[in-house]
């Protein structure tokens, strides 16, 4: 693959929204480990307009949304006004800031985009196929999407369920599984958010500049079953178990063959699981 040099400064300046979520730290995490320089896009900084708040960037990568309680509803109607900042507002102004400042804009979506029902239960979606999805949270999160496009320099980032060692937080997939929360079995891709985390730190500093959208997940789905007893085999606690019997269809199963044949890939869910289990920071 050739890779056309972004011509990004020597020292870059990264803003990143949503850095005290689940998603937004593990990419802070990764920033600072990598020694690139970033700044937190707060609520106060989108208050007071990023203009005044921020002369120039290189990158912009936006982590922020509102998804609600981990595992609760998508729908999510009753906080329409809250949606509405977080999954479209500030993406519009993250989109228009990049754009003034000639910025590349990496924007965090859902593979929550493609719909559930209608279609083969082992179906891959890829980047380019049309979704149209009920409930207002992954309408809100499609609309962004519609928006951030419009722009060239941007990456649409679409993830799967995400987990990381951090098992105590509640939107770690694997905690809800811990909590027997989501016992539904169905197939699913996976994202481990350090592979997350160094495809957005490895593209900024290669000049990765194959703007679009990707799929940013574990090569192949995995079933809850499948990761139930993945996760059993390696840890004396009690995960949420499912029948293989029961298996349902699944909700936006992602291809991930457009990241595959960059140098940015994902890895395998199943080591990233057993890696989670046996090095996981139970607090
Ligand atoms: N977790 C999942 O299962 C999952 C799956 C697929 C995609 N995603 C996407 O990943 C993104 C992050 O999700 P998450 O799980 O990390 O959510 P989270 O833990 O709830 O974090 C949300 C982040 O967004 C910020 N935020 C919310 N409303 C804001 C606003 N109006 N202005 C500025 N910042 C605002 C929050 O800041 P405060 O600290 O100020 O509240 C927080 O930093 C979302 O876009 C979500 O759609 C998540």
């Amino acid at each position: 693959m050739t890779l056309f040099p972004l011509r990004l400064p020597l020292q870059v300046m990264i803003l990143l929204a949503g850095s005290t979520g689940y998603v937004g730290s593990a990419i802070a995490e990764k920033l600072t480990a990598s020694g690139l320089p970033w700044q937190p896009l707060l609520r106060s900084h989108f208050a007071h307009g990023l203009d005044r708040e921020f002369t120039s960037a290189d990158v912009v990568i936006n982590a922020a949304g509102f998804s609600g309680l981990a595992g609760g509803s998508c729908d999510l109607s009753e906080n329409q006004q809250e949606l509405e900042l977080a999954n479209v507002t500030v993406p519009c102004a993250l989109a228009e800031f990049s754009q003034a400042n000639g910025a590349v804009l990496f924007h965090v979506s859902t593979g929550g985009v493609f719909p559930s029902k209608g279609h083969a239960p082992d179906k891959e979606w890829e980047e380019d196929e049309v979704t149209t999805v009920r409930g207002a949270y992954l309408q809100s999160k499609l609309r962004a999407e519609a928006v951030v496009s419009q722009y060239d320099k941007h990456f649409t980032l679409r993830i799967g369920m995400p987990f990381d060692t951090r098992i105590d937080h509640p939107r770690n997939l694997l905690n809800q599984m811990l909590g027997k929360r989501y016992t539904r079995n169905a197939m699913n891709s996976l994202t481990y958010l350090p592979d997350l985390s160094s495809s957005i730190v490895r593209m900024i500093q290669d000049g990765f500049n194959q703007f679009g959208t990707y799929h940013v997940a574990s090569t192949h789905p995995v079933s809850t079953a499948r990761l139930s007893t993945l996760l059993a085999a390696n840890s004396a606690r009690s995960w949420g178990a499912c029948s293989v019997e029961s298996l349902l269809s699944s909700a936006g199963l992602l291809s991930t063959r457009k990241l595959d044949s960059t140098p940015y890939a994902c890895g395998m869910a199943d080591t990233c699981v057993r890696y989670c289990v046996t090095h996981a920071r139970i607090l």
